[in-house]
This record gives C-alpha cells, structure tokens and sequence, in this order.
C-alpha cells in the first residue's frame, strides 16, 4: 500500500511565536487522524529547530523549503543537508515552483538539491507543474515528464516524495479538477521505476476540497500552502474523509 502524505507549505510566513502558537491549536485535533497519514510541516528556516523540540515524539515531522547541494562552501544564505539533519528536519520541499521562478532554480539545480538530500538522510518532495500558459499549449504532459526526467537522474526512488502542483493553481483558489490532477499524477507514475511513490497534489487545496481530491486513486497526499496556516484548516485537512 502507497503512504498518505499531507505536507503544510508555509512559505514566507509564521515567526517562531506563531509557529508554538498554530501547534497548540493544532495538535490536540489529530487524536483521531488515521494512524498511517503521514504530517510534514514545512516551515522557514527560523522555525525549524524549535518546531521540531516541540514535535520530538509527536507525530508531526518537520520539513524545510529548500537545500543546497554542498555540504559547506562560500554560498552565503544558503544551508546545507546537516545542518537541517542536526535539528531534526526529516523532509525538505525541492524545486518548489516559487523557488523556479523567484530564484532561478532550473531541473539541473533540482537535481543536485536531490541528491544532496538524500546524501544526508533527508527525504525529498520534489514539486513539478505547469504554466497557464503551458496548459492552453497542450503541453502539460511534455513538461511534466521532463521536469520528473531531468529532476529524477540518479535519484533514489525509496526516499522520495513528488508533489504535482500546477502553477496557476497555487495560491489562486482555482483548484485543478480532480480526475484532471489524477490524470497527471498517473502520467508522473508511469515515469517512475518505484511505482510505490507518494504523489501529492497541490494547488488550492483547502477543507471543501480535500476529501474529493482525496477520493482520486493516484493521489497520495496533499502539498498545502494557504491552508496550512490556520490550525483548524490544516487539520481538517488531514483528518479528511
Ligand atoms: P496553495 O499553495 O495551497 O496556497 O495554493 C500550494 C503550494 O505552493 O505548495
């Protein structure tokens, strides 16, 4: 059986007073969240070490937004796989679409943050998805295959998480329909030699929507920005139906 992932993106957002107070909001509601749904809350940087003393022996397990490939270097503003391994971080998100586009991450870049990952003992969620522009052009499914091609060379399946996340829907409340992501976490499997995978979708998910994207067999789990900011939200979302 795939493992259910629901990772929260939280982005630019939460100061590590907000990031205790969302737990105390939120912890109490997963007594009863199925056993084997995996929690990831992916947080800044700032957050992560007391995020992750505060979840030791939870279930909750901390994530990071980006790695660098290096292990140490002259790259200032960047960190490294140990140094979130240190701290606790089990998960980082790679390649995020904000991360293409803002700051010039490109699939060979992707690559090298895999790896790097991995080396250290991280498991990795990759992000893949297209462009508005890209899916009126018919070419949703070259693109994506690519990204999974080029992202993926001399990955280790066993450790990976992949999040399909088209980009006009992220943070614009227009959710992909859900046979449409479906079908395109179908076509990312068929990629992929380790048919065992979580794929996740993302883009607007939010509580009135899970449980139909849910429902949707290739899905395996949920990468959630807006809606991972309010305890509630985000605890709806993983005790979905
Ligand atoms: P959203 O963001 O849920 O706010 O659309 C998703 C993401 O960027 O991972």
């Amino acid at each position: 059986m795939r493992r259910i992932v629901i990772a929260g993106n939280w982005k630019m957002h939460k100061t590590q007073a907000d990031s205790l107070e969302f737990l105390t909001g939120f912890l109490p509601q997963l007594e009863a969240t199925p056993e084997h749904r995996e929690i990831i809350l992916c947080s800044p940087f700032t957050c992560l070490a007391s995020l992750s003393k505060t979840l030791h022996g939870s279930r909750v397990m901390v994530g990071a937004q980006n790695v660098h490939w290096e292990s140490s270097g002259a790259y200032t503003g960047e960190i490294s796989g140990e140094m979130l391994t240190e701290i606790g971080v089990r998960y980082v998100i790679v390649g995020h679409s904000e991360r293409r586009e803002y700051f010039g991450d490109t699939d060979e870049t992707v690559n090298l943050r895999l790896k790097a990952a991995q080396a250290e003992g991280l498991t990795p969620i990759l992000c893949v998805g297209e462009t508005k522009q890209q899916r009126d052009a018919g070419e949703t499914e070259t693109h994506v295959v690519n990204q999974i091609k080029r992202g993926l060379v001399g990955v280790d399946q066993s450790k990976l998480i992949i999040a399909y996340e088209p980009i006009w829907a992220i943070g614009t409340g227009d959710t992909c329909a859900s046979e449409e992501a479906n079908r395109v976490c179908w076509l990312i499997r068929s990629q992929l030699a380790n048919k065992n995978v979580p794929i996740q979708y993302g883009g607007s998910v939010k509580p009135t929507n899970m449980d139909e994207i849910m429902a949707q067999p290739e899905i395996d789990g949920a990468l959630v920005g807006g809606a991972s900011l309010e305890a509630d939200d985000f605890a709806r979302l993983v005790n979905y139906q």
